[in-house]
């Protein structure tokens, strides 16, 4: 028997109880007489006190042991004489009687503390040590729980778990590919899916009614804190129902989550339209734990003789309250900021709101006293406050604004992780224009149904129609999207039409799912969240990283087993690699 209980357990109440525990040496103090180690497990620490006058042998022994070496000890539970407030088994000790060691450790290249000295590199080659880490296990064991909770939670409500495959077809449409080569169909490859849409949606012609799986997607994009190569998705379809009902049930599936994580109650999610959060924070995704709303003052501003604003197509203020004493340095600052080419902003112009009633702005020149206070009026602003104001094309402005309003949102402290502002954002456009391929691109994907009372602007405006499609976002971050989908084949022909397809393309690409919308396909929708997300946000993190195991570094690499990595050549040949080169070379 390795142990009698973990190293987490133990209390007050085992005194005088003789134990064996495993673990690892976390830490180890000499005191001269005594030597102490911290044994550390899964489940927490337990102290270990080894006496010199009782048994010196042992404690000689204990003080070879370096740190993480994997120990066994037998002994018995003693009430500590200097307790530590700061540890559930703080109160107690094990009087060491027995001591094996049970594996040696090399001295790790970072310290497994909770403010490791480990920098990232160090710590994604040793993975397996950073896991030992508390914060990094306990970031796993939330996403372990968010996953068991929503088993649960989805299966009372009758969903079946099914699996999809894993090695698909190659589509157009969405982010790029990842590509598996195919041994037994020469030049052949298969695709790793970006999400398991279109086999959800044959799961409901298949009339499996309510389905969902907790799935690993691939997507080949450039990587961010909040997106990885390989993901993980909260995948689900649901039949015969309309979009509030899986907005109502997916809503209950996320309060179920954070009561059950946090022991918060959310109240109904509020619900905005796509138009309105970018009207007002300039994003599709709103942090909504603050105001500071964007206010249009291009009336109060132009034809005063100020040529910037004259020349804007939109003129936006915000509100930061409480910073009219910022200094000129802060400003500076800001304005820097803003103009870094990730944000691109030509300028920014403030008007401080003194306490004594006056106004102070960067455009002092070109507007009286009785100007800026109608601006500090329309944007609520109260003696005290400061405006930003940023102007220039609309979308553009409104994009920097957004930037410039979770910057404010941050150094003003109103972005609190432990507080969860969750939003349903709706009526997404059906179509984006694409710069790059000079064409529509379904702005959520080609099998979402556009709503009825706009299409018949399908062909004059475009853009103009609106989506039965939703997101929830929380906290500023997109967790997940999904939508009402088209079941009607003819309907699908007409959209993929509108994205450029030819109809032999689309019935190349395809046609298993028209096909299918011709044997019965019921009316269904469903959504997707992002399970790395929805972890990260609500264990109060930016980063997604922390909440996967083995996640990749910003470059798509696992360093710690180095991938991705080159093949030998006789394992290209026998996947026709070499030949796809000279096929299109030739
Ligand atoms: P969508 O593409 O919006 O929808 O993805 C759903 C959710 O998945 C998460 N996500 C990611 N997380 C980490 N890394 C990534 N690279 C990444 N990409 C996406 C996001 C996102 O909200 N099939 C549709 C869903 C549907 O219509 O039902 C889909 O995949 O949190």
């Amino acid at each position: 028997m390795y142990r009698s209980h973990n190293c987490g357990v133990l209390r007050s109440s085992d005194i005088d109880t003789v134990v064996t525990l495993s673990g690892w040496v976390q830490k180890s103090r000499d005191l001269g007489g005594m030597t102490f180690i911290d044994l550390r497990d899964r489940y927490g620490i337990t102290q270990l006190a080894f006496n010199m006058e009782v048994n010196e042998e042992l404690c000689l022994a204990a003080r070879k042991l370096g740190r993480e070496f994997v120990v066994q000890v037998e002994g018995t539970v003693i009430e500590r004489s200097s307790k530590n407030k700061n540890i559930p088994t703080g109160d107690i000790e094990i009087k060491v009687s027995a001591l094996k060691v049970l594996n040696a450790s090399k001295t790790p290249p970072f310290t497994i503390e909770d403010n490791t000295d480990g920098g990232e590199d160090i710590r994604m080659k040793y993975r397996y040590l950073d896991l030992r880490r508390k914060t990094v296990r306990e970031n796993l064991m939330l996403r372990s729980k968010i996953a068991i909770e929503t088993r649960k939670f989805l299966s009372d409500l009758e969903f079946i778990e099914v699996e999809t495959p894993v090695l698909i077809k190659s589509t157009p449409e969405g982010a790029r590919d990842f590509v598996v080569p195919s041994r037994m169909n020469a030049n052949q490859f298969y695709a790793l899916p970006q999400s398991p849409q279109t086999f959800k949606q044959l799961l409901m012609v298949a009339g499996f009614d309510k389905y969902f799986q907790i799935v690993k997607c691939f997507r080949d994009e450039d990587l961010r804190a909040d997106r990885q190569p390989e993901f993980t998705q909260i995948d689900c379809e649901m039949s015969f129902v309309e979009q509030d009902d899986i907005l109502n049930t997916f809503e209950e599936l996320t309060r179920h989550l954070i009561k059950e994580t946090k022991g918060i109650d959310l109240p109904t999610f509020p619900r905005m339209d796509y138009a309105d959060a970018m009207r007002l924070y300039g994003s599709d995704k709103p942090d909504i734990r603050f105001g500071m709303e964007f206010v249009e003052i291009n009336e109060l501003t132009q034809n005063k003789g100020f040529k910037v604003f004259d020349d804007a197509e939109l003129i936006l203020a915000i509100n930061a309250e409480g910073c009219a004493n910022y200094t000129r340095k802060q400003l500076d600052a800001l304005t820097k900021w803003v103009k870094r080419p990730q944000i691109g902003a030509l300028g920014l112009i403030y008007v401080k709101y003194n306490e004594d009633g006056t106004y102070k702005s960067s455009v002092d020149k070109f507007y009286s006293q009785e100007d800026l206070a109608e601006w500090c009026a329309k944007a609520g602003a109260k003696p005290g406050d400061l405006l930003f104001v940023i102007s220039g094309e609309k979308d553009k402005a409104r994009k920097q604004m957004g930037e410039l309003r979770l910057k404010m949102g941050t150094e003003l402290g109103l972005r609190n992780p432990e507080v969860f502002a969750p939003l349903w954002v709706m009526d997404f456009p059906l179509l984006e224009w694409d710069e790059d391929s000079q064409r529509y691109h379904a702005m959520h994907h080609p099998f979402t149904s556009p709503k009825m009372e706009d299409f018949d602007k399908i062909e004059e405006s475009p853009a103009e129609v609106r989506a039965n499609a939703y997101d929830l976002v929380l906290n500023g971050s997109e967790v997940g999207g999904g939508s009402i989908r088209i079941h009607d084949r003819e309907l699908q022909r007409i959209m993929f039409k509108h994205l450029g397809f030819t109809d032999e393309e689309a019935q190349n690409q395809f046609g298993f799912l028209m096909d299918a919308f011709e044997y019965g396909a019921p009316p269904h929708g469903g959504i997707a969240f992002g399970l790395d997300r929805l972890c990260s946000i609500i264990g109060g993190a930016d980063s997604i990283r922390d909440f996967i195991a083995f996640p990749k570094n910003n470059s798509g690499r696992d360093v710690m087993i180095d991938a991705p990595s080159p093949l030998a050549q006789d394992q290209l040949d026998e996947l026709s690699i070499a030949n796809v080169e000279k096929v299109t070379a030739e």
